[in-house]
């Protein structure tokens, strides 16, 4: 024991001031100039910003303060999720996703944007611990301001892709009608421009491996399924009489048909007109294919991409729900304070028409076995976008953007 070399001494520990001092150790830069929190941040003119109606008029109400705060919330965030999805529609638009590299930062930041829109989904339980006679108190001195005239929030639908004509007219008008001056002139070239769901749709079209005169994709989906069902209508044709048997056989002509429509071009040209589809043809089937072979190293980020667009419209349609959940528990079916008919007519919007990206929803409806899949030949690796990135004529787009 005597050797050891801690013997004897004392093991030094820090006094309580002493660990304070430490604590203390920093140095207050904001002395030495430059900008500070407050200004950094405007906080001046943010926190500013909250001008309650009724106390204006000398009857002020307490929770107004909250319904004013949650909505700026909302404007903000809507803001950042159009700070994001201008910088992936410019990525698109200078077709730097020719260079596979940059699809990872169009993930990431459409990823983000899903990231926002959950938290304005479960926003709404702040506001909700309002009551409808609380918010009663103050309603009228806020008409006819109403959330409707969120220009923030139609630009975001119009970015994304929502459809003009299959909008839910609001008192038998174009919501358009609503904005005046600028606001509306920002809104008709936000139309003008293209959507989210264009530029996604010329990116599938390119999806490497549906060249006719290469792997042909298409060609080859058709005559395994075509092959896969007259062997699967073989088998049950052997089976015995039995209830069993011809709800097969049924389950089987309607498998049947749902894909002799999937191969026939006027059937989707048809349904287009409808609205019921909104991607090109060739674009359909770049994402099953980026589906059906996700697997691929190749395909791992775009089946990430479409798995994220799925997820925005999911979440958008979950916005439009708790939104007029909300609405009904605070005014009923009284009219909206913007002059619609309010519940009734937020009702109709939570609906498929406003699915942008309804095509990737129903894709499930294709899925086959697997063994009916195209098998993959080793050129695959090959054909994808890395060919496109070592053509000259992108290199000019290869570049990051300037952020
Ligand atoms: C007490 C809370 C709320 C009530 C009672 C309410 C009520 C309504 C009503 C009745 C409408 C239909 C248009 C009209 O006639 O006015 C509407 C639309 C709208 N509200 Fe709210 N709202 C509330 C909170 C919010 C919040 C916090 C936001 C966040 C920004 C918001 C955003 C919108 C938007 C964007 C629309 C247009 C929806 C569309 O046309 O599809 N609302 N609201």
């Amino acid at each position: 024991m005597s050797g050891c070399p801690f013997l004897g001494r004392k093991h030094h520990k820090p006094s309580q001031a002493e660990e304070e001092d430490e604590s203390q150790k920093g140095i207050n830069k904001a002395t030495k100039g430059g900008i500070v929190y407050g200004e950094y941040l405007q906080l001046d003119k943010v926190l500013n910003a909250q001008v309650l109606q009724s106390q204006q008029r000398g009857d002020k109400i307490h929770d107004e303060h909250l319904f004013i705060v949650t909505h700026q919330a909302y404007e903000l965030w809507f803001k950042q999720i159009l700070w994001e999805l201008d910088s992936v529609r410019d990525l698109f638009i200078k077709k730097h996703v020719r260079d596979e590299r940059n699809m990872l930062k169009v993930v990431s930041r459409i990823h983000r944007i899903t990231m926002i829109f959950k938290l304005l989904v479960e926003q709404f339980a702040v506001l909700e611990t309002m009551t409808a006679l609380d918010f009663f108190d103050f309603r009228e001195y806020l008409s006819p301001a109403s959330g409707f005239q969120s220009l923030q929030f139609r630009l975001l639908e119009a970015k994304i892709g929502v459809a003009d004509h299959l909008r839910v007219p609001y008192n038998r008008r174009h919501y358009r009608d609503n904005f005046h001056g600028q606001e509306s002139e920002t809104l008709l070239s936000s139309e003008q421009e293209p959507t989210l769901l264009q530029l996604v749709e010329k990116w599938l079209e390119r999806t490497p491996g549906l060249e006719n005169d290469g792997f042909n994709f298409w060609g080859k989906l058709q005559a395994n399924i075509e092959e896969g069902l007259k062997m699967e209508k073989h088998k049950l044709e052997k089976m015995e009489d039995s209830e069993v048997k011809e709800d097969l056989l049924a389950e089987l002509n309607k498998q049947t048909e749902v894909f002799t429509a999937l191969f026939d071009p006027k059937r989707h040209e048809h349904l287009l007109s409808k609205g019921e589809r909104r991607l090109s043809y060739k674009a359909l089937q770049g994402a099953l294919m980026i589906n059906f072979y996700r697997e691929e190293p190749r395909f791992q980020v775009p089946f990430q991409l479409l798995t994220a667009l799925m997820e925005i419209d999911t979440l958008m349609t979950k916005w439009r729900y708790n939104h007029v959940c909300m609405v009904h528990r605070m005014i009923g079916s009284k009219a909206g304070t913007g002059g619609s008919s309010g519940y009734h007519y937020l009702r109709s919007t939570v609906s498929d028409r406003y699915k942008v990206f309804v095509d990737l929803f129903n894709l499930a409806t294709f899925l086959v076995p697997r063994s009916w899949v195209p098998k993959l030949n080793p050129s695959i690796h090959k054909f994808p976008y890395m060919a496109e990135y070592y053509d000259s004529s992108y290199n000019s787009c290869s570049s990051e953007d300037s952020d």
